[in-house]
């Protein structure tokens, strides 16, 4: 998405039933990794199924300013000729990461124990975002960083000539944090260790794993201990991204609020810590069925089927679920509208420092329409008024978060009267498809 990019108000209003296919795109999360990882190894990477949003697009950019050779082949195929662990140049320009909080957060740790100096930036929302949380492990190795005002983007990074491996707890539930210590630890000699105490999405600790690296996983009492043996030679892979889960969540979502939606939403990853919303969804009262459970790549993956859900209850959402659904609760409060009773959703500060503050987002683009939200630091509650009770008829801000945005076009196709977005332009950072794919299920969204 453009930093600056003439904003697209949408609109969204009930129509029939949703029926048919939702071929998702890539997983977004696997997308990037593939790329970063990919100008790490040394010799040829093939991608196929890539996420072509703008926020993978502006990490593939990125990857080709630090030197490695990135290629579109078309139909979601790329291929990435890499540098090597440590062998990142340093870049002629600025690196801007548009609206992405992964992007720039692994390519800081990636490039943190190289030789060279960047500088990051990115659009309004990304450079409100804290990076604190990435440059204070960072430096542990060596790395220096010099940002605005509490840690923010534009920030200059100079990486550390003479890198040591480090031991890090990461305090906050965050699998970019993670990422970028484990990142900047390939590139420094001896053994780095991270610990999370809650696990969150280990993309990064597999595919290490499958580009050659030394790296076990152990749980213990002090939580999850992840050791990886630095300066190893990365080993190019060819990638098949799985479909992302986090976007299934919307069709998923519409079809079960939806009067008559039958929805199938083919092979899409069940990694257990990504796949939180489906579980509560099911608590919830949903009729979602996983057909053809298989596994695929060292993944379970399955055929996901959403129906039309008359009788959904609110639930209380089980805090130790949170990092395996964190993207997903935005549009689990547009359900839980449409429940009877409340949902709980507690433990989940981390919704505040998202594309947006979340909380925030959602509770008063729903309050708009005619549900009751209350909030705190680190929960919320939405009080459902059940199936063909939503008022709706609002306009909301979407605080350029494509999940906001995607979000109210869900409520939208179901409350009485249509939900409009301030822009839905932010859509194309993660699911550029999202509009002609649920247009074709059946959906009425227009631009306004
Ligand atoms: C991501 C981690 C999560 C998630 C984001 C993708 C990743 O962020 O919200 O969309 O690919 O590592 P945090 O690490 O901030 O929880």
């Amino acid at each position: 998405m453009s930093a600056h990019g003439t904003p697209i108000p949408m609109m969204s209003e009930a129509a029939g039933p949703l029926t048919g296919t939702a071929d998702v795109p890539g997983d977004k999360s696997i997308s990037h990794r593939s790329l970063i990882l990919g100008a790490m190894a040394v010799g040829e990477t093939r991608i196929s199924g890539l996420l072509e949003g703008q926020d993978v697009l502006d990490t593939a950019k990125a990857m080709q300013a630090f030197g490695a050779d990135v290629e579109n082949l078309g139909d979601g195929n790329w291929r990435v000729h890499g540098v090597g662990v440590g062998g990142f140049a340093e870049p002629g320009n600025v690196i801007d990461c548009g609206n992405s909080g992964t992007g720039v957060r692994l390519i800081m740790g990636a490039m943190a124990t190289c030789p060279i100096t960047a500088t990051f930036t990115g659009d309004a929302s990304l450079n409100k975002r804290p990076m604190a949380r990435v440059t204070d492990p960072l430096a542990l190795f060596g790395t220096q960083a010099v940002g605005r005002e509490g840690g923010r983007l534009p920030m200059t990074i100079v990486g550390a000539k003479d890198p040591v491996p480090v031991r890090y707890t990461v305090p906050v539930p965050s699998a970019q944090v993670k990422s970028a210590v484990l990142l900047a630890g390939l590139n420094a000699p001896g053994q780095t260790v991270v610990i999370e105490k809650e696990a969150t999405r280990d993309h990064t600790e597999r595919m290490l794993a499958g580009f050659g690296a030394t790296i076990t996983v152990e749980d213990t009492d002090e939580g999850r201990v992840i050791t990886l043996t630095g300066q190893p030679e990365l080993v190019p892979q060819t990638i098949v991204v799985p479909r992302d889960p986090s976007s299934a969540a919307f069709p998923v979502c519409a079809a079960l609020i939806v009067p008559g939606s039958d929805v199938l939403v083919p092979n899409i990853g069940l990694n257990p810590t990504r796949a939180g919303l489906f579980e509560t969804l099911r608590e919830m009262g949903a009729d979602l069925t996983y057909e053809n459970p298989r596994e695929e790549g060292g993944e379970p993956v399955a055929d996901l089927r959403a129906k039309f859900s008359p009788d959904l209850k609110g639930i209380e959402v089980p805090p130790e679920r949170a990092a395996s659904m964190i993207d997903e609760y935005p549009v689990l409060s547009v359900v839980a509208a449409f429940a009877e009773g409340q949902t709980v959703m507690r433990g989940v500060k981390e919704l505040r420092v998202k594309e947006s503050d979340r909380i925030e987002a959602m509770a008063t683009g729903l309050r708009a329409n005619g549900i009751e939200v209350e909030d705190g630091e680190d929960w919320w509650i939405v009080t459902g008024r059940g199936h063909g009770k939503v008022p709706g008829g609002a306009t909301v801000e979407t605080h350029l978060d494509h999940r906001i945005a995607m979000s109210f076009l869900c409520l939208g196709m179901a409350s009485d009267a249509p939900v409009t977005l301030d822009d839905g332009q932010p859509i194309a950072t993660s699911f550029p498809i999202f509009e002609p794919l649920m247009t074709t299920l059946g959906a009425r969204i227009r631009r306004v």
